[in-house]
């Protein structure tokens, strides 16, 4: 069933794509950018999951030690193996095939961190169908480190509370609001989630408030006792984006809510979602436990046009997030040049 859903949101996003055609076709002066542009294009027609995969990216190269195409490192020098891969807070990270085949594209005329910040502009752009645009520079440097520990020492996880998520986003290193962090969880809106990662919502004496219709309807489709027999099925992070007979058991009816029902699109659908507690994760549903966070909630549910515009201002800062430790244009984003050949 879980697969079932995740296929349903794949053809759905396709459809989202199709429809947003005005994102489409987008050209830069920029030679690096453009081909970018074209292979994200190619990559999220063929394989539209890819394009909520590139967005995530962003974030998760970009929170540790800046954006230095960390992320994307199977092994270096210092860490082995033991690479931002493995931490548990990104798992499901996904898009690094793309990344791969830019990469052959380019060769050394971008950083692998350069080519991650533009993929996952472009994504948000053509899953917006055009709403969601920002103009992005060069000049990145790729790092030579990357550590699983340090990862999910830096990563916020999706079981935190409002006081965990703001102390993580206004961290120095970081230096995002509160209205940032709210800007940006609208990211949500799009792809797909592990059972382990929604887990403490559907049972047990943790669960945090969730409507109940969409909890069962969750029960039903990804049991949680699969984790225990060692699977852990995915749902889309969005109830617009699964099934109808999911939609229905969850009472969920985007036109009722407000939503725009096309599936795969990224908009402010995500704050209507949680203002009905019809949302995945804890670290979504806390955003209602703070009086300025709630408030921001209720402006991007109706302000979709300023949601747009703020959620492109701060893509804008997490992509210009210095790299600490970027020395190198690497010749695979796989590895660091010590250890290309
Ligand atoms: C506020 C703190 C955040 C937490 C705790 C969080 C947590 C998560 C978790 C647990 C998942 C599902 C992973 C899985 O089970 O496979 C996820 C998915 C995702 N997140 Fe976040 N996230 C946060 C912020 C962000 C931000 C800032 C962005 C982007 C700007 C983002 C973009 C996404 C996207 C697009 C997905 C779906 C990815 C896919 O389908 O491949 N998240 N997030």
């Amino acid at each position: 069933m879980a697969k079932l859903n995740t296929t349903v949101l794949s053809l759905c996003v396709v459809l989202a794509f199709l429809a947003g055609q005005s994102a489409a076709g987008r050209y830069y002066a920029d030679k690096v950018q453009d081909k970018v542009r074209k292979e994200v294009e190619k990559a999220i027609a063929y394989n539209p999951s890819v394009g909520p995969a590139l967005v995530r990216l962003v974030f998760h190269d970009c929170w540790v030690n800046g954006c230095d195409g960390s992320v994307l490192l199977d092994k270096t020098p210092t860490d082995g193996t033991n690479t931002e891969k493995k931490a548990v807070n990104n798992i499901g990270l996904a898009g690094f095939e793309v990344i791969d085949t830019i990469k052959q594209k380019v060769g050394g005329s971008a950083s692998c961190a350069d080519i991650l910040v533009f993929a996952g502009r472009d994504a948000a752009d053509i899953l917006s169908g055009g709403k969601i645009f920002y103009t992005l520079t060069g000049g990145r440097k790729d790092g030579v480190s990357s550590s699983a520990s340090a990862a999910d020492a830096t990563l916020p996880s999706s079981t935190f509370d409002f006081s965990q998520l703001q102390d993580n986003f206004g961290a120095a290193s970081h230096g995002f609001t509160v209205e940032e962090l709210v800007v940006l969880s609208g990211a949500h809106s799009i792809g797909v989630a592990h059972l382990s990662s929604y887990q403490d919502r559907l049972a047990g004496a943790d669960v945090t408030p969730i409507d109940s219709s969409y909890q069962a309807a969750l029960i039903k489709v990804t049991p949680p006792g699969l984790l225990t027999q060692g699977q852990d099925p995915t749902v889309p992070n969005n109830a617009r984006d699964a099934s109808s007979a999911f939609q229905k058991a969850a009472a969920y009816d985007p036109v009722k809510l407000g939503v725009n029902p096309t599936r795969g699109v990224l908009d402010n659908s995500y704050y209507h979602n949680t203002l009905e507690n019809k949302v995945l994760f804890k670290s979504d549903w806390v955003l209602r436990t703070d009086s300025f966070a709630a408030g921001k909630l209720e402006e991007y549910k109706n302000n979709a046009t300023e949601w747009n515009s703020d959620f492109a201002d701060a893509m804008v800062k997490l992509s210009n997030l210095p790299a600490l430790q970027g020395k190198e244009i690497r010749k695979s984003c796989r590895f660091t040049n010590q250890q290309y050949y």
